[in-house]
C-alpha cells in the first residue's frame, strides 16, 4: 500500500471539526480588526523566497521544496506567505488604491524539516500582515490581534517574547561587534554556531546548544546598539502594550529565522509544546519591498502555526463539544420504496434540514443503529402503509415521543423545529 509522504498528515473528519472551529474563530477576529482575506498561489518562483527570506537562512538553504518545472524554471512550494503577499501588493499596485493594507491568510506551507512533535513538512499557518505604516501602533495592532485569537481559543498559558533588531544602521553596528565577540570565543562555540558565524552571525544568538548559551550570556546586547529612531519605536510599542495590559518579556537574543526583519521581532511561546515551543511569531519588515525591487514600504505581520495551536488546545482540553447532529434519519422498511423516501429527504434538505438515508439496503435494525450513531434528532420509518395512507410517524429520538403527520404537514412540523 502507498503511504503518505513523511512529515505530512491526513486530516480525517474527526479532526476537521476542530480545524473548522479554529478557522471560524480566526476569520471572526480578523474581521473585527478589519483585515481582509488574501489567497496567493501555493508555488512561486524560487527567487521570490531566496531574495526575501535570505539565501543563508535554513528555510531557503535547507528546507525549500524547489524543483525545475517543465519550462526549466525554478519553482518552490511556499515556505511562508509574507514574501508572496509583498509580491502581490506590488504586482497589483494595491498601495495606490489604499495607503494601508490589512490582510489575513490561512493555508498549507512546506518546509523540509525533520518531523517531530509540532513540526511537519506540510503544515498550516494563519497569518496577518499590516502594510503601509511605519508607526508602532501597527506593530501593536498585529500583536493585539494574536493575543485576542489566543484569548478566544482559551489559550492562556503563553509567553510573548519581544525584541528589537533596530534599523539597518544600528543592526550593522551590532553585527560587527557581535562578530568580533564570537570570533574571540570561536573555539568554544558549537560546530553549528561556528558555521553560522561565517554565514549568518546574528542567528548564533538563537542557539540552544549548552556550550553556546554560556558564551552568549556574555555577548553584547543588541538593545544597547539601537539608535534614537530605533529605540523610540521600540519604547513606544512597549508603552502601547503596557497600556493595553499585554504582558511581554524582552528577549534580547530573539532574532528569528528570516532575514527580512528590522525593528520589532516577537514570538509567542508555550511550554506545552516541548522543543518546538513557538506557537507563532512575526515582526516588522520595512526593507522587504525594497529588496524585492519595489518602493520602500513599512510593514509588520505575524504567522501562527495551526498544528501547534491544536496540540495545545488538545492537551489543555480547550475544544468545546463539536459533535455534529443530524436532524432526521429516514428508515426504509422496503427498498422498493426508495424513490418515495428519497423525494421526501430531498424536499426536507431544501428546507435546510440535515437528512440521512440508508444506501446499503440494510435491515430495519441496522438502520436504527446507524440513526443512533449519527445522533439523529428525529426518525421517520417508511413502509407500504405510510405510502398508502400518506401518514408518517415522526419519532423524537431524544424522548421517544411519536406523532403522526400527513405528508403535507411534515414540512411545517420541521420548519417549526428549526
Ligand atoms: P515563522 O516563525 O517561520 O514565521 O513561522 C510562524 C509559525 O509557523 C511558527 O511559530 C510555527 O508555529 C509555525 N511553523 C513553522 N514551521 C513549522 C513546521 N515545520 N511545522 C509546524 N509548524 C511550523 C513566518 O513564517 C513569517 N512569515 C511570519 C511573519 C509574517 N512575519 C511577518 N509577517
Amino acid at each position: 500500500m502507498i503511504q503518505n509522504v513523511k512529515g505530512t498528515k491526513d486530516l480525517l473528519p474527526e479532526a476537521i471539526a476542530k480545524w473548522q472551529y479554529i478557522q471560524s474563530t480566526l476569520q471572526k477576529i480578523s474581521e473585527q480588526y478589519n483585515y481582509e482575506e488574501i489567497r496567493t498561489p501555493i508555488f512561486e518562483k524560487t527567487e521570490l523566497f531566496s531574495r526575501s527570506i535570505g539565501e543563508v537562512t535554513d528555510i531557503v538553504n535547507k528546507e525549500m521544496y524547489s524543483f525545475l518545472d517543465k519550462g526549466e524554471e525554478s519553482i518552490s512550494l511556499r515556505p511562508e506567505l509574507t514574501a508572496s503577499i509583498a509580491r502581490a501588493v506590488m504586482q497589483h499596485s494595491l498601495l495606490r488604491q489604499n495607503p494601508i493594507l490589512r490582510f489575513w491568510y490561512f493555508g498549507p506551507f512546506f518546509r523540509y524539516e525533520q518531523p517531530q512533535k509540532g513540526r511537519q513538512r506540510q503544515f498550516h499557518q494563519y497569518g496577518a500582515e499590516c502594510i503601509g505604516s511605519r508607526y508602532p501602533e501597527s506593530d501593536a495592532e498585529i500583536i493585539a490581534l494574536a493575543v485576542n485569537i489566543f484569548n478566544s481559543l482559551g489559550i492562556k498559558d503563553f509567553k510573548l517574547a519581544i525584541n528589537s533588531l533596530g534599523n539597518t544602521e544600528s543592526r550593522a553596528n551590532y553585527r560587527e561587534t557581535l562578530i568580533e565577540f564570537l570570533k574571540e570565543n570561536e573555539n568554544k562555540l558549537s560546530k553549528e554556531s561556528q558555521i553560522r558565524l561565517q554565514t549568518n552571525p546574528l542567528r548564533v544568538l538563537d542557539s540552544k546548544a549548552e556550550a553556546d548559551i554560556e558564551i552568549l550570556n556574555q555577548a553584547p546586547n543588541i538593545l544597547n546598539f539601537l539608535d534614537t529612531e530605533s529605540r523610540n519605536h521600540f519604547e513606544e510599542l512597549l508603552a502601547i502594550l503596557d497600556y493595553q495590559g499585554i504582558k511581554y518579556e524582552i528577549s534580547s537574543k530573539l532574532v528569528r529565522g528570516l532575514d527580512y526583519y528590522s525593528h520589532t521581532v516577537f514570538e509567542f511561546q508555550s511550554h506545552a509544546l516541548g522543543a518546538q515551543n513557538a506557537m507563532g511569531g512575526g515582526g516588522r519588515y520595512d526593507k522587504l519591498f525594497l529588496e524585492l525591487g519595489g518602493e520602500e514600504t513599512p510593514a509588520v505581520g505575524l504567522a501562527l502555526g495551526i498544528e501547534r495551536i491544536i496540540l495545545i488546545m488538545e492537551e489543555k482540553g480547550l475544544f468545546p463539544n463539536l459533535e455534529k447532529k443530524l436532524d432526521l434519519y429516514i428508515v426504509s422498511l422496503d427498498h422498493s420504496n426508495q424513490k418515495y423516501l428519497i423525494s421526501i429527504a430531498e424536499k426536507l434538505r431544501q428546507n435546510g434540514m440535515a437528512v440521512a438515508t440508508d444506501l446499503l439496503r440494510r435491515s430495519l435494525k441496522s438502520q436504527m443503529r446507524e440513526a443512533n450513531k449519527m445522533k439523529a434528532n428525529y426518525l421517520i420509518v417508511i413502509g407500504d402503509d405510510e405510502i398508502k395512507t400518506n401518514l408518517l410517524t415522526i419519532k423524537d429520538m431524544r424522548n421517544g415521543e411519536q406523532t403522526q403527520y400527513s405528508l403535507n404537514s411534515i414540512e411545517e412540523f420541521f420548519k417549526k423545529q428549526q
